[in-house]
């Protein structure tokens, strides 16, 4: 996929239908987010905009947002979602935004930071935002320590024995700091627990990029695998534990203001 002159590694089309029944982010890890910019109304760029799954909270916490999306299928629905919002779309993406130069309080990455080439997505970032602006990237990862959750992992590592989660379960603090670009980065982990219909829980999964990226063709039978595991319990609805993960950095330069 192409959008302007670059192409787009990470296709969500069709993933798309099904990404808006993943969960939501931990609201304290939001909150934390938004206090960064210290204003009510603060500016910010939300890059890999998607669905609006991040959009959607910060617009809630009185954000005022340019949203950057490069794929057609995530950006109609997260255009729906954000009807009559404080939210402007754009095509483009984290390397190469189009947004004008020294304008956002915040520029945040929701689960999208991994699928840019990071270094050139921080520089991008560091040109976009106001003096003393924040880069926030965050992920949810679910809780591998929960009894569910082992049993998902050793039925996809049945079929990808060496299935992994690549950047996105990875320190992020590296590359940010290698930039030179941002002040060290702050950490953040917040828990949350997603009640949620079994149905929906498993629809999601058919919109995970990273497994259905190193399943290729047993994306459908992994699926299969997890849909027995699941239906077998012989509930309606699954509370699964999940932890918002994120680092959090204040662009270099200027004073503090
Ligand atoms: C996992 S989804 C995240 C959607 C949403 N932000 C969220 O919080 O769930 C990743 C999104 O990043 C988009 N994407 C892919 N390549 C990108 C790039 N180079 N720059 C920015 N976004 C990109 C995908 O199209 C997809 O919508």
């Amino acid at each position: 996929m192409t959008t302007g002159s670059s192409k787009v590694e990470w296709d969500y089309t069709k993933l798309a239908a099904t990404y808006t029944q993943r969960p939501p982010y931990a609201p304290r890890a939001v909150d934390r987010i938004v206090t960064l910019a210290g204003k009510p109304h603060p500016r910010v760029a939300d890059i890999g905009a998607g669905n609006a799954h991040l959009t959607v909270d910060l617009v809630a916490r009185g954000c005022v947002i340019d949203a950057v999306e490069p794929n057609e299928a995530m950006r109609e629905i997260g255009i729906r979602r954000t009807a009559d919002t404080d939210v402007t779309w754009h095509v483009g993406i984290g390397e190469d935004t189009g947004l004008p130069a020294d304008r956002y309080d915040l520029v945040t990455f929701g689960s999208s930071f991994a699928t840019t080439d990071r270094p050139a997505a921080l520089r991008e970032t560091a040109r976009i935002l106001r003096r003393r602006g924040w880069f926030a990237c965050v992920w949810n990862h679910r809780d591998l320590t929960d009894p569910l959750q082992q049993r998902v992992e050793e039925l996809i590592k049945a079929r990808i024995p060496d299935y992994g989660y690549g950047v996105r379960r990875e320190d992020q603090a590296p590359v940010i700091e290698a930039s030179g670009l941002f002040e060290r980065p702050e950490v953040l982990r917040e828990p949350v627990l997603h009640r949620v219909a079994v149905d929906d829980w498993l629809a999601a999964w058919r919109s995970h990029g990273i497994l259905e990226r190193q399943a290729g063709d047993q994306f459908e039978a992994i699926l299969a695998d997890i849909d027995r595991l699941v239906l077998d319990m012989g509930v309606d609805e699954l509370e699964i534990p999940y932890v918002t993960v994120g680092w959090l950095a204040a662009v270099r330069g200027g004073e503090p203001v």
